[in-house]
């Protein structure tokens, strides 16, 4: 899209959002965009406006565990629960999209609300619960969308069912591999969402151990990665990835929604009213980038790491890549930014290599 272009929508979504969204609850909004996500595909000349404009350039593909990945960036777990917009996520310019978290078993999520913006702050807070249908549902729409040419790649992000405790653990997320595994290009083990209680106790090395190797043994040779939070000391970060890396896994995301609520220009009571639940977008970005450069530290070169936390710029994504990242991932900025966001990382990419080509170029020449 012309820079142009892209500056006018932009602007106009900007608009939107203040007259239109932020009035809104925060997941009716999501709701109703999410639906023209979703129905873009059957849109012949949005769709091939969004497919001209939002494709990311060649040069940003890249290889990682063993699936060419058409760019760097994605788009995060958590936006897409049950797999319905991959190929309109595509279309907006994400070279993969991690859907879920998805779980064995079908569930509501907690009660509404449970998603809250923090605007001064570019964040929200959610405590959604692994709302979603379930992942024989999901596996029947992937089986789909895999079909579609020139889809992203697809991740997919697996929990634990909430009615499962937690010692029985392993034996659900297994279920949930069986039923998706066939039809993702990688699988991403949830085990650091705050919102379902004594998941995030599976990070514990005696109990990440076992629900790790069964996962990775029935995943049958689709990458698997595990999905860490923000909030683990260095030590627990140097167990994990060190694990990661002896059970033969595929990588390790880094990372998802914090517990924290330091450094946040909205009132302390107005935090605090809004309860418990993980905190994403501008104010973790610190964070995610220390906890990817520990990772990145503790693994073998050519191990995936995919950074995901407070990323909002196309800077940001190189930051992310600079300190070590394979894969960089976002999700709350879409919200803020709009649906040029991935676009516009796209250019800024393109001409980020196109520089790159020219310097390399003018150095041969000299
Ligand atoms: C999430 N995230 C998330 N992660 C995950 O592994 N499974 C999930 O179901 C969800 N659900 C979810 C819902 C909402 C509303 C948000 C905002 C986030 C976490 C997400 O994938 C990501 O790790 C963090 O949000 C940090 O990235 P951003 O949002 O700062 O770019």
């Amino acid at each position: 899209m012309s820079g142009v272009a892209e500056v006018l929508l932009r602007a106009g979504y900007k608009v939107v959002f203040r007259v239109v969204f932020a009035r809104m609850d925060p997941e009716r909004a999501h709701h109703l965009a999410f639906g023209v996500i979703r129905v873009l595909p059957r849109l012949p000349v949005l769709a091939g406006l969004a497919e001209r404009y939002g494709r990311p350039g060649a040069a940003d593909g890249v290889t990682t565990m063993g699936i060419h990945f058409p760019s760097r960036f994605g788009m995060a777990a958590g936006f897409d629960k049950d797999a319905k917009g991959v190929i309109g996520l595509g279309l907006l310019g994400f070279g993969h999209v991690e859907v879920g978290t998805l779980t064995a078993r079908p569930q509501p999520g907690n009660e509404r609300p449970r998603l809250f913006r923090l605007v001064a702050d570019r964040a929200l807070v959610n405590r959604m619960g692994f709302n979603n249908g379930g992942a024989a549902r999901a596996a029947r729409r992937l089986e789909r969308a895999r079909r579609f040419p020139g889809r992203p790649v697809i991740g997919v992000n697996i929990g634990k069912s909430r009615v499962v405790p937690v010692a029985e653990a392993v034996d659900d997320y297994l279920e949930s591999t069986r039923m998706l595994a066939p039809f993702a290009d990688y699988l991403a083990v949830n085990v650091s969402s705050p919102n379902t209680p004594g998941l995030r106790g599976l990070q514990e090395i005696d109990q990440l151990r076992p629900l790790l190797s069964a996962v990775h043994g029935a995943a049958r040779g689709v990458p698997t990665l595990v999905k860490i939070a923000p909030d683990l000391t260095d030590e627990q970060i140097d167990a994990i990835a060190a694990l990661a890396v002896e059970l033969g896994l595929a990588g390790v995301i880094a990372t998802n929604t914090t517990v924290e609520r330091t450094g946040l220009r909205a009132a302390e009571d107005v935090v605090a009213a809004l309860g418990v639940g993980g905190l994403s977008g501008a104010p973790l970005a610190e964070r995610s980038l220390a906890v990817l450069r520990r990772v990145r530290a503790a693994v073998p070169d050519d191990f995936c790491v995919i950074a995901v936390g407070g990323v909002t710029t196309e800077a940001d994504v190189e930051a992310r890549i600079e300190a070590g990242a394979t894969l960089v991932q976002g999700y709350t900025a879409f919200l803020y930014e709009g649906p040029t966001w991935v676009m516009r990382i796209n250019r800024l990419r393109r001409r980020r290599h196109r520089r790159a080509a020219r310097r390399a170029a003018a150095a041969a020449h000299a």
